[in-house]
């Protein structure tokens, strides 16, 4: 039987993923394989790139406008590292208030653009004790903690319904991440991240669940957004800065203005990290 498809609002109204698509790809002649999704900490790699063109989610139909401080929501084609990359500068999270599916709306009009892969970036908190501030991590695997997945509901027969997520993180572009990371000196491990739906922090009993659970830092983001590019046939990496040490693992109260202003710090490696990592897609 046909799954109903009332249940998936936004494949029903709105503008599809093709349309806004096609309205970047006619602007410009720009065509990467790689994206990356920059999140808290991360926008400075910015100001690296050679834009050829850029455009305000506001103005790429379908594609929701980011309401956190920190977040900027545009789309840039550009050359990093004489590389060409697509930038998301600025995401929408789930606590927002966003569906799912306008979550994972961008992924989708990456996948209709011929994007090949996509670097995840976010800001988590540490839950292991390897992590301090400042610290990165690759990820090799997630834990779903936000109550929903992105691929419930309708979404046409051009995808498969259920996705294997075995290895949801290339394998082969952690190794880029880890060799990145050398590069730039950054400190930077691997691990697993718990995504919760936030935009609470966690107390400090979840935190010690999530480390018997197997977590290593917990977000508020970036697991939607893996599904449905895994969905989608794209390659994915994922990359945390760990702005903060999750709560219980430290003495002091967490707040986000504490995460943008770890995030701050971290910039200049994490934009070096972004460069030398758009460098080794670019040669590989
Ligand atoms: N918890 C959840 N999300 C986060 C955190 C955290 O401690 N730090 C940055 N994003």
């Amino acid at each position: 039987m046909e799954p109903s498809k009332e249940f998936n609002s936004h494949a029903l109204a709105g503008p599809s993923p093709a349309e806004a698509a096609h309205s970047i790809l006619k602007k410009s002649k720009l065509r990467p394989a790689l994206a990356v999704v920059l999140g808290s900490g991360f926008s400075s790699v910015l100001a690296k790139c050679t834009v050829v063109y850029e455009v305000p989610y506001s103005a790429i139909p379908g594609f929701p406008k980011p309401t956190v401080a920190g977040h900027q929501g545009k789309l840039c084609l550009c050359f990093l590292a004489k590389t060409p990359l697509l930038v998301l500068s600025g995401r929408a999270h789930y606590y927002e208030g966003h569906s799912m599916e306008t979550v994972t709306f961008a992924m989708r009009v990456l996948a209709a653009m011929g994007l090949k892969a996509v670097l995840l970036t976010n800001a988590a908190g540490g839950i292991s004790s390897k992590f301090k501030c400042g610290d990165f991590m690759a990820l090799t695997d997630h834990i779903n903690f936000m109550g929903a997945n992105p691929l419930r509901g309708w979404m046409g027969e051009q995808w498969p319904r259920f996705v294997d997520l075995t290895d949801t993180y290339d394998p082969q572009l952690v190794r880029l991440l880890k060799k990145a990371g050398d590069k730039a000196k950054a400190r930077l491990s691997t691990g697993v991240y718990l995504a919760v739906s936030g935009p609470s922090y966690e107390t400090p009993a979840e935190i010690r669940a999530f480390g018997r659970l197997g977590a290593d830092a917990v977000g508020m983001s970036t697991v939607p957004e893996a599904i449905i590019a895994r969905q989608c046939g794209m390659r994915v990496a994922g990359l945390s800065c760990i702005t903060n040490l999750a709560a219980g693992r430290s003495a002091g109260k967490l707040s986000h203005q504490e995460v943008l202003a770890a995030g701050e710090n971290a910039k200049p490696v994490a934009g070096r990290l972004l460069e030398n990592f758009t460098q080794l897609y670019g040669e590989s």
